[in-house]
């Protein structure tokens, strides 16, 4: 299977919103807005052009990640999400090659680390444990091992710790 993971374009914009919105359809924990979310966030600050990716298979759009910049108290990190891979081909890797390539950008770019909130059972191998050992934590009720940081660049959490700010667009409608 041909996957290509690429930098999203303007005319992708449509495609990715249905991806989106098709990947969480039937997603216990979704709140049906993650493809809204992803457009207010391409709108926000927090907005890194060259971290809002798609996976392309035969030139279709089937997946979609996205990382954007929050702060932990004076420190730049990042936030994973929403991460999307249309139904039909999920447990193929496209997961995480989305998130890997995500990795390798964004320490390209300089980050130092990444925090996400998701599942336990899947984050951990891609390095992700618990934001907490770090003293880390999110600014609403969450259980622990399901917030998670990962650090690109070795010690780069070292000495942040504290309440993540997430962009406002996370807690808009
Ligand atoms: C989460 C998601 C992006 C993973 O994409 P994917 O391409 O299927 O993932 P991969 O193929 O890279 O990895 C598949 C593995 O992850 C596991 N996995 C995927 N989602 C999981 C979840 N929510 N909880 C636990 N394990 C999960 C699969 O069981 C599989 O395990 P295996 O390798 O041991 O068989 C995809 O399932 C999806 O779009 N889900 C709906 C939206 C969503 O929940 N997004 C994440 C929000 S935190």
């Amino acid at each position: 299977m041909n996957i290509v993971i690429r930098q999203e374009q303007e005319k992708d914009i449509s495609t990715i919103y249905s991806v989106v919105k098709l990947a969480f359809e039937k997603v216990e924990h979704s709140d049906g807005d993650e493809q809204n979310l992803v457009n207010r966030l391409r709108n926000s600050e927090a907005f890194i052009p060259e971290l809002s990716l798609v996976a392309e298979l035969d030139g279709e759009i089937v997946g979609h990640i996205l990382f954007t910049k929050i702060k932990i108290c004076e420190n730049i990190s990042l936030a994973l999400g929403p991460l999307s891979v249309v139904p039909e081909l999920h447990g193929k890797g496209i997961g995480g090659k989305l998130i890997i390539k995500g990795h390798e950008i964004a320490k390209n770019l300089g980050f130092g680390s990444v925090i996400v909130l998701g599942h336990p059972a899947y984050y951990p191998r891609f390095g992700y444990v618990p934001a907490s050992n770090w003293g880390i934590k999110a600014p609403f009720e969450v259980p622990d091992e399901c917030f998670m940081a990962m650090e690109l660049i070795e010690g780069s959490l070292k000495s942040v710790s504290g309440i993540v700010q997430y962009a406002k667009e996370f807690f808009e409608r």
